[in-house]
Formats: structure tokens, sequence, C-alpha cells
């Protein structure tokens, strides 16, 4: 039996485990030195099959400040990219690296690497989730709402029970396509328990697997036609880009979710102390309009260096 942790979907971690993932998160964001001989002498593979700037780029100054030694691997330059099944890959690459980053297309895909690879994965972005943002993105609404800024750990964990009464107590209004975002915050409601409702246009729904995954585990959501309304009294507005990777061309999509623009409307109808997050890279205009984007960019660019700390307090657990 393959015993390994893996972090392929949020699941695959406790309430009690994301949240010492966030306290010590926030002990690594106060110090970057901290934690610098954790991953000594580990090698970490970090495979991108799909284009990426953040999740590669905090991976790998992650693992350095880690002591440990990043190598990047894009089909491109390996015989994955000529078609070697993934589970050679991953038996080869399993006998030179201690630990792997995957970002890929399919679950399964990452799911038979990780059988294969028997050592620990960390998923960097799939068509179905992308937990390791979702973590970086509650972190970043647990310190804008706490306003935490604790530097010992102690300090961090008294803040941190606050938290998880703040992070119960909050509605979250996504805003978007049924995709990996999406399917994150509904699998990380079904653990944090916050009010989560996905404002979506007519004949769009939630993602019939996930869904079933969260009401198993008691998770519950709303989905609302109507942008107003699903952002009332909303503590934290979210979206993504609105056509993913790879659907650039589906025009019907596009047309429909235009009207879910986030704009003054939608902000105004949340409460005062709202905060706007993006997981970036934006499309202006398309998904949330320039002004609406450009006042809430502090939260927005602080959720992207929080990934840096998230993902390490993740590498710490995992590898
Ligand atoms: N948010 C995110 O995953 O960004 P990248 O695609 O640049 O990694």
């Amino acid at each position: 039996m393959n015993s390994v942790r893996n972090f392929l979907s949020v699941y695959d971690l406790t309430a009690g485990e994301m949240y010492d993932i966030l306290s010590r998160a926030a002990l690594l964001k106060a110090d970057r030195t901290l934690g610098g001989g954790y991953l000594k002498g580990k090698k970490i593979g970090l495979i991108f099959e799909k284009s990426s700037t953040r999740t590669r780029v905090s991976f790998e100054v992650g693992v350095a400040e880690l002591g440990g030694h990043p190598i990047f691997m894009s089909p491109r330059d390996m015989q994955l990219g000529r078609g070697e099944p993934i589970k050679d890959t991953a038996r080869v690459l399993s006998r030179y690296i201690d630990g792997a980053v995957i970002r890929t297309f399919e679950q399964a895909r990452i799911e038979e690497f990780a059988v294969y690879f028997k050592k620990p994965v960390i998923n960097g972005l799939t068509d179905l989730y992308h937990p390791a943002q979702i973590l970086a993105d509650i972190f970043t609404v647990y310190e804008a709402k706490s306003k935490m800024r604790n530097s010992t750990k102690k300090a961090a964990d008294a803040a941190l029970r606050d938290a998880g009464d703040i992070i119960k107590n909050l509605k979250i209004a996504y805003f978007g396509d049924a995709n990996n975002m999406a399917n994150s915050w509904i699998s990380l409601q079904a653990v944090m328990g916050f009010e989560l409702v996905l404002a979506m246009p007519d004949g769009f729904k939630a993602d019939e697997w996930v869904a079933s995954e969260s009401r198993k585990r008691g998770g519950r959501f709303a989905v609302s036609h109507d942008k107003i309304g699903a952002a009332k009294d909303a503590d934290v507005i979210t979206t993504d880009v609105f056509i993913s990777m790879g659907q650039e061309d589906n025009k019907e999509k596009i047309d429909k979710l235009k009207p879910f623009i986030i704009d003054d409307g939608v902000i105004g109808s949340a409460k005062k102390d709202v905060i706007f997050l993006h997981c970036l890279p934006v499309h202006r205009n398309e998904e949330v309009t320039e002004a609406v984007f450009e006042r809430f960019s502090p939260y927005v660019f602080e959720e992207a260096e929080n990934r840096l700390h998230v993902q390490k307090a993740i590498m710490e657990m995992l590898f």
C-alpha cells in the first residue's frame, strides 16, 4: 500500500491540518529565513504540462528557501511530451527525486502519477482542482479579516482560533464558470464550513461530481443566477478568468458569462469591508472591471505573494 501523503485535492488534508498550515504560513511570511533546513538535500521535481507564472516560481523559490533543490521539467524537453506514459515517467523520477509538484490536465493523470511515484505529490493545478491556490486564498482572507500580523507561534495560534470562527462566519461569493477554482471553493467549503454562493448565468451549474463529493462531507453551497443578489452582504467576492486555458474559442460561453462581470454594482451589494480576490492572471473588463480590480489590487497581489508562504508550509508538512 502507498501510505505517502499527497495533496491532490483539499480533501487530502483535515481542517486541523489546514489551520496548522495557515498558522505556519503566517510565521514563514513574517520570517523568510524560517524553515531554511527543512528540505535540506531534497530534490523536488516541478512538472508543468501547462503555462504558469505564479505556481512555478512560488514553488521553485519555496523549495530553494527551504533548503531543497527544485528541478523544473516541461514536457517540451521530456519524453513525456513525446508520448512516454505518465506511469513510466513517475517510476523513473521516483528513483531520482524526493517529491513532485505537477500541473496537468485531467485529475486522473496526477492520481496515476502519484500511484506510481510513491513519494509525495502536490497538485499545482488540474482541470478539476487548484488546491494550493485555494489555501493561499483562504489565508489571504483570514489575514485580511483578522488583521493578523503575528510573528510568534503562540500569537499566531491564538489569532487562528479567532480566524477559525471568522472563516466559518464568512459569506464568500464566487463569480464565473464551474471551473477548477469554483470546484476548489466548493471543496474548501465542505471542510471549513463558510457560506458559499456561486454566481453564474442561467443554465450554468456546479460540476455534479464535485457537488456530490461536497455533499458526502456535509458541504453546502448555493448557486445564484442573480449577480447582485449573490453578492449581497458578502465578505469576499472572488473570480477567475471566465474562460479557462484551452477554451478560448468558446464564444457562446464567453457571451453568456459577460453580464456576470464584477463591477461597482456587485461590490456595492457586498459588505462595506468586502475584499475582492483573483488568482491571476486577470482579464481586465471581462471577469472584473479595471476600476474594481485596481481598487482591490493590494489584496490580489498579497494573495499572489501568499502562494509562496502557504506552499512552503504545505511542503514542510508533506515533503
Ligand atoms: N494562479 C495561478 O495558478 O497562476 P499561474 O497560472 O501563473 O501559475
